[in-house]
């Protein structure tokens, strides 16, 4: 909303002469500045204009029939909107001009000399973008203080609960344990342990909030996340609602306690579809956000309901909800906590009737070399790298996926050898850096999948997982070149080890 080359300026012209006003639009073109006016004479047009379809500025002549700059000031403060407000009249004497000023005008200008009014203009319209930009971070501090304090007590509550909730736990599992089969007391406890479950749950989120819940953060592509997300909620959706997802290639690490993560994009795919009970549209998107300090974007967007400024102004609260039958309030306030304990920030863009963005923002990890450009694949191991990870073993497949999260790759796993050819015959957008697969699975040995895999990527790094001897296969003959074994069980530095080996290998050659 600046003046000049930006955007274009909506003025509000209050002047009981069309010429007139056209004159003082036609004097700021020719001033450079880009300009749509629209003129009001009368009190129920000033309102409507400025209640309706808000203008960046009001000019207004001093006087007209009926009408005064001074009613019109009067009905700008009424608003509530910050406006400049400029007097531009051929004649007023400066006591009048001074007694406007005192009322609220910004500033006045003379018919005959109006050369002035472009630089009052863009001064004018500058110091009114600043002053909402210090509102706008006082609103912010002011919340987070309140969130902050609300944040104290309800951890406060919750330490006092989950001390009562842990009791009331173990007290009735040991009743349960003692009990015969066929008690009649038995139905009753059940339901007391599934209560206090789930009151054990709700404390949970409150500490979450409240930041007294240690979490557990990993360094990972948030775009695995939302991936996962969207393949969970495949289907959960509904028909009428149509989800898409928008993420960016060869985005930022970063470091955020996962399950957490994916609990809070849950949350917020929750909160959009129930504001869009007749259907609409859901999307997550990912960015990287190069700056001082780089930022990884994640945004959720809905065409639903949208908030109105009460609401949004309380979201984060704990237990705000305007859903008292289904909700429990506990959403956007775990997310908070969440967002906050990984240093980011997280913030509503709503109004009613006009949909809702949730934007998180949170830090990269990049080291100062990366922040310039986006992980390159063939670079170092541990680069974010894409590696198929293929094994049987729900436990083994978790294990190797989260050892190689750590090591900075983005392993995608697969629990069995079909699935995995075709998602590497697809393509399916992936393309994959390196191949890791246990050796004895059903269908297909990891040997045989390594060399169906190399059919699309020749030269595809592979390193399989098997009990046998690292080095030879089980008889005796050598693996051919950027292939190799690691024997299980074996360490996190151990198979990352032998990933960064066959990843070296496979680019020497
Ligand atoms: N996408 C959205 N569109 C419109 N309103 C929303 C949206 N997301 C949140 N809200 C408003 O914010 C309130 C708080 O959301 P929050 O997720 O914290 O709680 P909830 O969804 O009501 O309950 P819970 O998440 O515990 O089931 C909601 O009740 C709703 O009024
Ligand atoms: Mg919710």
């Amino acid at each position: 909303m600046t003046a000049g080359g930006g955007p274009r300026v909506r003025l509000l012209i209050c002047e009981d002469s069309d010429d007139d006003a056209l004159l003082i639009a036609t004097h700021l073109r020719r001033g450079g500045m880009e300009v749509d006016y629209e003129r009001a004479e009368r009190a129920e047009h000033v309102v409507e204009a400025l209640n309706q379809r808000t203008p960046d500025l009001v000019i207004s002549d001093f006087h007209m029939p009926g009408f005064g700059a001074d009613q019109a000031l009067e009905l700008l403060r009424e608003s509530g909107y910050d406006l400049p407000f400029i007097l531009v009249s051929g004649r007023i004497g400066e006591e009048e001009a001074a007694t406007l000023m005192r009322a609220g005008a910004h500033d006045f200008v003379l018919k005959d000399r109006m050369t002035r009014l472009v630089p009052v203009i863009r001064r004018e319209l500058d110091q009114a973008q600043q002053r909402r930009e210090h509102r706008g971070m006082q609103q912010k501090l002011r919340q987070a203080e309140r969130l902050d304090s609300l944040g104290r007590l309800a951890g406060g509550i919750a330490h006092d609960f989950n001390n009562l909730l842990a009791v009331i736990l173990g007290r009735t599992d040991l009743e349960l344990a003692d009990m015969p089969e066929d008690d009649p007391h038995r139905e009753g406890l059940t339901v007391i342990r599934t209560l206090a479950e789930r009151g054990a749950d709700l404390t949970r989120h409150l500490l979450v909030f409240s930041r007294q819940e240690p979490l557990h953060p990993e360094t990972l592509n948030a775009n695995d996340v939302v991936a996962d997300t969207e393949r969970v909620l495949h289907g959960a959706i509904g028909e009428d609602i149509e989800f898409t997802t928008r993420l960016a290639e060869e985005l930022w690490p970063v470091r955020i306690d996962r399950s957490e993560l994916e609990r809070l994009l849950l949350n917020l795919v929750a909160n959009s579809r129930r504001a869009m009970p007749h259907g609409g549209q859901l999307q997550i998107g990912t960015a990287n956000v190069p700056g001082e300090t780089a930022m990884v974007r994640i945004s959720v967007e809905d065409t639903g309901g949208g908030m109105s400024d009460e609401v949004k102004g309380r979201a984060f609260e704990p237990f705000f909800t305007t859903d008292a039958a289904a909700g429990t309030g506990l959403g956007l306030s775990t997310a908070y906590g969440v967002v906050k304990a990984a240093g980011g920030d997280i913030g509503l863009f709503s109004r009613p009737g006009g949909g809702t963005i949730v934007r998180i923002d949170l830090p990269a990890r990049l080291s100062p070399a990366e922040a310039g450009r986006p992980a390159d694949p063939s670079a170092e191991p541990g680069g974010g790298q894409r590696v198929l990870v293929v094994e049987d073993d729900d436990a083994v497949r978790d294990l190797v996926g989260m050892m190689m999260r750590r090591g900075g790759y983005r392993p995608v796993c697969l629990p069995d050898p079909g699935s995995a050819l075709d998602l590497i015959r697809t393509g399916d957008g992936h393309r994959f850096d390196a191949l890791v697969t246990d050796m004895v699975m059903a269908g297909m040995t990891g040997l045989e999948l390594a060399r169906a895999a190399r059919g699309r990527y020749p030269e595809l790094p592979v390193l399989i997982m098997s009990g046998y001897t690292a080095g030879t296969l089980p008889d005796g003959t050598s693996l051919p070149d950027g292939m190799a074994l690691i024997r299980k069980p074996f360490t996190k530095d151990a198979l990352l080890n032998a990933v960064a080996r066959v990843l070296k290998t496979a680019h020497a050659s």
